[in-house]
Parts: structure tokens; sequence; C-alpha cells
């Protein structure tokens, strides 16, 4: 029997202007997932949580759809196990699908020796996100996979990665909200279908801010390009009291604001050499607390992406 066990992290896509292309692989929270596979004369895949897994959601359904479509482009025949240690909270825009479906497309790459490089990894890793969410959306993937903040080109799926500048911590701050079920489904169904050149000029300047700060190792300047003229103003209504919360944090310090991926968690970057991340964290949940909402919080900071930690 082959065995592999993979780590891989949550990750915050879109930075406010930079929709279904930018995202940044963060340091925690992480699924550990472990793939075994004996040989069999037909494929045959399952996935389970394991027992000290603390949240279970779509996880076991993205991972099957990507280990499913490499068996069935690879013609293998194996019975595949995988076991999910899930502690990325689900449906919160924190990359839960993207990051068992990235550790399944790299455990089973490096399992089988078939040796793909990171396009053919995004495009399986991909078909998880399509049965976890309904749309393949490359960002969340990109970010989980190689960590750093990553730039996807959506005609070729290569990507572009800066690494974290020094000092930079990401708040992240997730109310507690009844939203439904297929919540990537709902946020984009949301979306308008048509967007004006004005707007689509704003994000264009404010996405160049985000990539010629991470270029520059300047965090205020990332900051100032966390802003949106399209999707969170579509978006924001799933979050109650966005407006004051957004104001709160960047009152208390942060660098810049932006709803984490598909919401309703909400993302802060702060430079924690000139303000406590935790000041922020504080003065954001104090402000969904004041209205009666609660909110989960934590401060982590930008990772290194998927690694590989036992092959037997
Ligand atoms: N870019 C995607 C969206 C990310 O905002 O719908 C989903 O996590």
């Amino acid at each position: 029997m082959k065995r592999i066990v993979v780590k891989s992290p949550a990750s915050s896509a879109n930075l406010g202007s930079g929709f279904d292309v930018f995202a940044i692989g963060l340091k925690d929270p992480k699924d550990t997932v472990e793939l075994r596979a004996s040989k069999s004369h037909e494929l045959a895949v399952r996935v389970t949580y394991a027992e000290n897994s603390s949240v279970r959601g779509f996880e076991d359904t993205a991972m099957r759809a990507v280990i499913e479509a490499m068996a069935t482009e690879f013609d293998l025949a194996y019975r595949i196990d995988g076991v999910i240690v899930s502690h990325i909270p689900i449906g919160v825009g924190l990359g839960s699908s993207a990051a068992s479906s990235v550790a399944a497309a790299v455990g089973a790459d490096r399992l089988f020796q078939l040796n793909l490089d990171s396009k053919s990894i995004l495009r399986f890793a991909a078909e998880g996100e399509l049965a976890a969410s309904g749309s393949r959306h490359y960002d969340n993937i990109a970010g989980a996979l190689q960590g750093g903040f990553v730039m996807v080109h959506l005609d070729s799926l290569e990507t572009i990665k800066f690494p974290s500048p020094k000092g930079m911590r990401i708040v992240i701050v997730t109310p507690e909200l009844k939203l439904p079920g297929k919540k990537t489904k709902y946020a984009r169904s949301l979306l308008p279908r048509n967007v004006g050149l004005k707007k689509m000029t704003k994000n264009v300047s404010f996405a160049s801010r985000v990539v010629a700060g991470f270029a520059n190792d300047d965090i205020e300047m990332i900051g100032s390009g966390l802003e949106d003229s399209v999707v969170e103003p579509a978006r924001k209504m799933m979050i109650p009291w966005f407006d004051e919360v957004k104001d709160a944090a960047l009152k208390s310090g942060a660098a810049g604001v932006c709803i984490s991926g598909a919401g309703p968690s909400m993302m802060a970057i702060v430079n924690s050499y000139k303000v406590d991340p935790e000041r922020v964290r504080k003065s954001m949940e104090y402000h969904f607390g004041s209205h009666g909402i609660s909110a989960n919080s934590f401060v982590t900071s930008i990772g290194e992406g998927t690694k590989i930690v036992r092959k037997f």
C-alpha cells in the first residue's frame, strides 16, 4: 500500500479589487489530508473525516471529485482512501474546499508519480471547487498551493507569486451569520453581470496598488488597494454593519480591509511594525458585538503553501 500525508492552508481570495485573480495563502489554519492507495481491478474512492477533525463540510466531496478526475485521466486502477483532518472553518471565505482539493491533487500527483506542473495541479484542484461551490475559480487554490501573494492568469493558469512583506499581519474576523448552505454560489449570484467603465477603471487602479505594494514590500500601498468598486458593494449586504466594522479597523490602524473571498469573513492587513494587530482584531470584534453579532477572530500572516509532510 502507498501512503502520503499533505498539509494545505486556508487562503483569502480577491483582496478587494482582484476578484477571482488574487489570493494569499495563510500560515494558519491548515487541513491535513492522508491518502492511502492499494492496487485494485477498478477505481474506488472513499473520503472520510478523521475523529479529530474540528469541522465537516464539503471537503470530502471536493477531494473525491479531484481524485476521481485524476484517476480517470491517468487510468489509475486503485482503491484510494482519503482521510481529512480539517481545522479550516467551512463556508466563511477562508478557502476550506480549496485546501482539501489542493491537498488531494498534490498528494495524488506524488503518490502516483505523475509529475504534474502547477497548472495541471490547479486544473484538477478546480474540480474540487466546482463540486463544493458550483464554480471553477482558481484564486483560493492558487493561494493554498503556493502560499505568498498569488495572481492567476485565467487563460493559461500561469501564476505569479510575491512573498509577504516582513511585518505584515493578517486579521481575520468571521461574524456568526446564517447564510445559505452553498454560500459561495449564493455570493456569486449577487454579482452584477455587467460593469461600467468608471468602476472598471477604478478597480484596475486599486489592483495595481496591491501588485505594486507586494513588489515593493509596501504594506500601506497594498492596504490602499484592498478597495473594490464592483464586488464588495454587491456583497456587503451579506455582512450587517460591514461599513462600520471596516471603518473601525481602519481607525484602529489597519492598512486596508476587505471581504475575505466570498465572505462573510472580513480581512484586515496590518503593518505590525507600526500597529498591534490585536488592537485591530479586538476593535472589529467589538463593533460586531456591539450590534449583537458574535464573531470569531484570529491574527495570522501569509504562509508557505501546501507541503507533503510524510510519504510511506
Ligand atoms: N473569488 C471567489 C469569489 C472566491 O469571490 O466568489 C470564493 O472563495
